[in-house]
């Protein structure tokens, strides 16, 4: 079975680069190559929606030399949006974009919309993205519209992720074992694959080592696997 939505959490960019003693932001302008790679691969192997995360919560942590850099290549990227656009692709982005400079969230805004009517690919860019404060913002939201309790579904359709469908494997690169924060509600039944490729080196023979590692594995979702006895 062909996943419908592989989210991916790109790490490894600044060990690919300091392997090579080149700096830490060769490797974030390398993984950029990757990320467009995997969506045209994405869209190859008939993939309906991708998501990187490509900036958390987290993440305004680092040094503020490499967060600028970071928000050159998502400039770039949300200045390049004709090149998707001519891909058929619909993108989107998740996660608290008023912390965003104001002319990275007004690209945002402008690059959705521009590519809101696309029927192809969707692609999902988590950008100041963390679950923790998507569940947060969430329920002040649903709190905020005078409610005094919540059911299941309020939270799931006040997430940013209300109109997408849950991903089927999240996959991680670089060799750790965690899901940092990234879409920790929406992948409670995800696949969860976990490779020690580093995202700048994650190329087709990679992906498709994903969708062979994702067809081996059987999705029960707290039942049983068919065929299997019933008590
Ligand atoms: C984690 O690797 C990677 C990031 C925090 C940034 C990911 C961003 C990109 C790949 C840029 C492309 C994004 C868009 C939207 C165009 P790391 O730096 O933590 O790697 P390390 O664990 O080896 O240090």
């Amino acid at each position: 079975m062909t996943p419908s939505h592989i989210a991916f959490i790109m790490d490894g960019n600044g060990r690919w680069a300091e392997r090579r003693h080149m700096p830490r932001k060769y490797g974030h302008k390398m993984g950029t190559q990757t990320l467009e790679n995997v969506v045209d691969l994405a869209a190859k192997f008939g993939i309906k929606t991708v998501t990187f995360y490509a900036f958390s919560t987290e993440n305004w942590a680092r040094p503020q030399s490499e967060i600028d850099y970071l928000f050159g290549i998502f400039r770039k990227f949300l200045s390049e949006i004709d090149r998707y656009k001519q891909k058929n692709v619909k993108l989107r982005f998740i996660g608290n974009l008023s912390r965003l400079p104001e002319d990275v969230r007004d690209a945002c805004v402008e690059m959705t919309e521009r590519t809101k009517e696309n029927t192809g690919l969707n692609v999902v860019i988590a950008l100041n993205y963390g679950s923790w404060e998507e569940v947060t913002s969430a329920v002040n939201r649903l709190l905020q519209s005078g409610k005094t309790s919540v059911s299941e579904e309020e939270i799931k359709n006040a997430l940013y992720t209300h109109d997408l469908t849950f991903p089927d494997v999240v996959v991680r690169t670089g060799g750790e074992v965690r899901l940092s924060n990234f879409l920790l509600l929406q992948s409670a039944y995800a696949e969860l694959i976990f490779t020690d490729t580093l995202w700048p080196d994650f190329d087709e023979k990679a992906f498709v080592g994903v969708l062979d590692e994702y067809s081996s594995r059987v999705r029960k979702y707290g039942g049983l696997k068919k065929g299997d006895a019933k008590a």
